[in-house]
């Protein structure tokens, strides 16, 4: 049977956090920042799906490389499962494990979630007609508020997958809080599929975050414009320039804003006016790197057992099956 829904979780968990808190802590910080979540409107999504095929931009081809090697591996070792993919975006990668399932496991039920409604409506419609065998039911929304959604649905087994390295635009106490709710949410026998982003060096790790087309850049900026559509500001893009560089003690990529011009911004439905210097920058992510040993021990510590780790024949990216 054919059922394809949309769902939003937005509003049922609105008291989690009042809109614009996090933006009004960010900017009034000593050290400004933003939450990389306001990068992703339909433009800064769409976007991101342009930064995805750039050349310099490896993940995602290595990532889809890895899935369509051994996709198929993973159908088999979990059987037939709801599949919850977190951040799904425009599902690319995912028709690689679909396609593994409805060959291996195809009483199979697919949960993609985003918090961007205009892609996920269109990734769910384009689904329901290449799997019309699947109940595909998209929920809009943000991990957090999906996951406690999904604790109130029962299921016999489940796989939740977070692929794409996203995990890395956690830091150390939000991937902790977040392998915690992970673990919480699914019950013993469940599986939780992770793509990370390995540490390599420097030279390969910059150009990816500072494309030649300038595509990371206008993707950096918009989240300006997004927050002057959200937040009634006046942001001016061509005040600030993108900058991306390896900080290699944190193992992380740092995305920023550089202010060209001292001046003042208004948000008027945060009631915020923010002065930036000349110079001052604003962090808009961070993009850690990993080790697969130590990520291990940490899904270890949430009772996530690895049960198999695939990776690419230069190692640049990791794919790890963890049941719980
Ligand atoms: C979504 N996330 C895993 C991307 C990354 O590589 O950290 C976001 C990104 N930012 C700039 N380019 C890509």
């Amino acid at each position: 049977m054919l059922t394809t829904s949309l769902q939003s979780v937005d509003k049922s968990n609105q008291h989690l956090n009042r809109e614009g808190e996090d933006v009004i802590q960010g900017l009034t910080n000593e050290f400004k920042y933003l939450p990389p979540k306001y990068f992703y409107d339909d433009h800064g999504s769409n976007l991101f799906e342009q930064i995805c095929e750039l050349p310099e931009y490896y993940p995602t081809r290595t990532e889809a490389w890895i899935l369509s090697q051994y996709a198929d591996e993973i159908a088999q070792i979990t059987g037939a499962c709801e599949l919850v993919e977190l951040g799904s975006g425009s599902s690319t990668k995912t028709l690689f494990l679909l396609d593994a399932y409805q060959k291996n496991a195809p009483d199979s039920k697919y949960i993609p979630i985003d918090v961007s409604g205009g892609i996920l409506k269109s990734t769910v419609v384009k689904l329901q007609q290449k799997y019309p065998t699947f109940s595909i039911q998209g929920l809009i929304g943000t991990y957090e508020q999906a996951l406690v959604k999904l604790e109130s649905t029962p299921a016999s087994s489940r796989m939740i997958f977070f692929l794409g390295s996203s995990m890395g635009n956690f830091n150390p106490l939000e991937s902790n809080t977040f392998l915690s709710q992970i673990s919480k949410t699914l019950q013993p026998g469940d599986y939780f599929l992770l793509g990370i982003d390995l540490q390599k060096p420097k030279e390969i790790l910059e150009p990816a975050y500072n494309d030649s087309q300038g595509v990371t850049a206008a993707f950096n900026l918009n989240m300006l414009s997004h927050l002057n559509w959200r937040f009634q500001g006046n942001f001016d893009l061509n005040l600030f320039s993108h900058q991306a560089i390896y900080n290699q003690a944190d193992t992380q990529i740092e995305m920023y804003l550089h202010c060209q011009k001292s001046h003042w911004v208004s948000l008027d439905i945060l009631d915020l006016k923010v002065f930036f210097t000349q110079g001052e920058s604003i962090l808009t992510e961070i993009s850690r790197k990993f080790d697969l040993a130590n990520l291990q021990k940490q899904l270890q510590s949430k009772h996530l057992k690895t049960v198999k780790i695939w990776t690419d024949p230069q190692e640049w990216f990791g794919l790890i099956l963890c049941q719980v």
